[in-house]
């Protein structure tokens, strides 16, 4: 029987119980009506790893770790989708093989004479000397290397490859899709002759093309196996297959610009690494890289063509949702010569002292603007932030006060520029505004601070200031402000609120004078500070709602902290029903959190 793509997920949604897919890896105990068991996915002495057999997803609360059957599979046993889909159907006796989703017959026979040309060419390195292997030798790369990643060599002849596979009766027109073969005149050839082979084996394991790199100074230095319906450089990375364990485990990927970077640094033990098949970063391989972590550090080289290069990787990579880091190797023109010639820990040094996204990007605008005229310095002003638009406010915040005190320019200036571009509106006023209030910023800074703190954090601060500088903009904030009045932490924002609540006339607004003289002196200071320094840029209605949004998280957030708490301490055989209750609270909790703005 077969499936279509969407049916055989269900399929296989339907037929592997995760409770016994995830059984057979995770000791499960009974909890009401879910399982538990310790995480697999990070270290724990108290289950908080929770499967429910009714949804069919498991739940670790502990790490925040969670999905459904074919995610659990994915991520436990380290495949992409199409991966854990085979494997599920293998072991639960599911067809898909005419899903689309297995390989079909004619994928098949592709990567079947890919993988027996890979093997000719790994006999052909291996068993008698060759150009290939010298040529690798000399470069230092180890035996032990060569062969983990299967490196073979094409010789120096038309017919080798053809008439290996003429013999076993291959079909020539496969082998010509797949680019093994050329033909002219109705002749067919072996395309790659005199090379160094470096096979591509996607994350399946299947061999889905090469790369040929000339013997010395041959030209071209490197030929690649034409795209084909196998082979799609977009969708593939160098030395993934090897290496996303490494990936996952340091979390942080190191890409590189060539095979022989990959292969080099693999062999000096930085392992967590991989490269683009020769063409610019795709947002496919950044999708990719995801499954195994957020941290990108690129390493290209250090020439122009290099620096464009991460330019734009990193502006993929960071809408992907990557933390990018930056460096070029200095001594050395790849990280290939860099290690040969360094080490290993002065290779980890550098990725170390890797520029994140936005300084690495402000250095090179200093590079190249001629900060000591005036052009330069409006020019750099407005690229600069142009860049730290790209941020989250909290972030853009923290670089603009450095970037002002390390290239001497204003404070204010700057940040009118990044806020000006964010808003596409003047500030209404001339004199110089303090930065306008964002509540992502807040609720980050009261996040990382410790229960049992004592007064308002800034961020909490922050938002009593914009809602009482709301409230002051326009009187109907007032009533929507009212059952949130529990923010008001801080004393003198307090009494503040309250006489603004007990002045508050539907039919008119408020008046700043009359409340600044009913107010202690401090107080009304305060008052007027708040008013002369939360700009609101006519964002009024965005301001307010992401107050209440920054508020209902952090009110969500403080629940989930109780509910974790409770579920450590309740007794499974006793509190068995309360438990399951909190549970599901704690579920929907947390589904919340990730619909939710945590953006940035
Ligand atoms: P070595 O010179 O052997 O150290 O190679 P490398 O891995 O350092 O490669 P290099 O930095 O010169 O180029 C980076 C990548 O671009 C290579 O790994 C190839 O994928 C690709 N590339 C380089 N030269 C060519 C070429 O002539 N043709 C094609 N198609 N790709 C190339
Ligand atoms: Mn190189």
């Amino acid at each position: 029987m077969a499936y279509n793509g969407a049916s055989v997920v269900d399929e296989i949604k339907n037929r592997c119980n995760i409770v016994d897919v995830i059984g057979r890896v995770v000791t499960l105990k009974k909890a009401g009506a879910n399982y538990k068991g310790l995480c697999p996915f990070h270290n724990e002495k108290t289950p908080s790893f929770m499967v429910s057999e009714d949804k069919q997803i498991f739940n670790c609360f502990g790490c925040g770790t969670k999905g459904d059957v074919i995610e659990f599979v994915q991520k436990y046993y380290n495949l992409d989708f199409h991966g854990a889909l085979e494997k599920l159907a293998a072991e639960y006796g599911i067809d898909i093989s005419k899903s689309g989703f297995g390989d079909d017959s004619k994928r098949a026979a592709l990567y079947e004479l890919n993988r027996e040309a890979a093997a000719f060419f790994y006999r052909n390195f291996t068993t008698k000397a060759n150009p290939g292997y010298a040529y690798m030798a000399k470069r230092g790369i180890e035996p032990a290397t060569m062969r983990k990643f299967g490196i073979g060599y094409a010789e120096n002849d038309w017919n080798a490859l053809r008439s290996h596979f003429e013999a076993k009766k291959a079909d020539k027109q496969s082998l010509i899709a797949l680019g093994l073969l050329s033909s002219s005149k109705g002749k067919e050839y072996d395309k790659f002759r005199d090379r160094v082979m470096f096979p591509i084996i996607n994350t399946r394991g299947k061999v889905i093309g090469f790369g040929g790199r000339a013997i010395g100074d041959g030209t071209p230095k490197y030929l690649n196996s034409p795209e084909s319906i196998v082979f799609q450089k977009k969708n593939n990375l160098y030395g993934l297959n090897l290496t996303r364990t490494d990936i996952s485990k340091e979390d942080c990927a190191i890409l590189v610009e060539g095979y022989m970077d990959v292969i080099s640094l693999y062999q000096h033990g930085v392992r967590n690494v991989s490269a683009s098949l020769g063409t610019a970063l795709t947002e496919n391989q950044a999708a990719m890289l995801r499954r195994y972590t957020n941290n990108v550090v690129l390493c290209y080289d250090a020439d122009e063509a290099g620096q464009n290069a991460a330019l734009r990787g990193m502006d993929i990579l960071h809408k992907a949702g990557f933390r990018v880091k930056v460096f070029h190797v200095d001594d050395g023109k790849d990280p290939d010569e860099f290690i040969k010639k360094n080490g290993r820990e002065a290779f980890l040094q550098l990725v170390k002292n890797a520029l994140p996204f936005a300084d690495y990007k402000i250095s090179l605008l200093r590079k190249k603007l001629d900060l000591s005229t005036t052009e330069g310095n409006v020019t750099f002003l407005r690229k600069t932030a142009e860049v730290l638009r790209q941020l989250s406010p909290v972030e853009a915040d923290v670089y603009i006060r450095r970037i002002a005190e390390e290239y001497r320019i204003s404070e204010g200036a700057l940040r009118r520029e990044v806020e000006g571009g964010r808003t596409e509106e003047k500030p209404r006023r001339r004199e110089e505004p303090a930065p306008a209030y964002e509540p992502e910023q807040a609720e980050k800074g009261s996040f990382r601070k410790e229960q049992g703190e004592k007064g308002p954090d800034r961020g909490e601060m922050m938002i009593q200031r914009n809602l009482i500088r709301l409230m002051l903009e326009k009187s109907s904030y007032v009533p929507l402000t009212e059952p949130y009045r529990d923010v008001f932490t801080d004393p003198a924002c307090y009494r503040i609120f309250s006489l603004i609540l007990s002045s508050y006339r539907p039919d008119r607004e408020l008046d700043l004078l009359s409340l600044t003289d009913s107010l202690e002196p401090q107080d009304g200071a305060l008052l007027q500070n708040i008013c002369r320094t939360v700009r609101l840029a006519g964002r009024d209605q965005e301001i307010f709602k992401d107050c209440i949004r920054s508020m209902d998280e952090k009110k969500r957030s403080k629940r989930e902290k109780e509910i974790i708490t409770l579920l450590s301490v309740l007794d499974d055989e006793k509190d068995g029903e309360e438990m399951n209750q909190l549970t599901l609270e704690l579920m929907e909790l947390q589904k919340q959190k990730n619909k939710g703005g945590w953006k940035g």
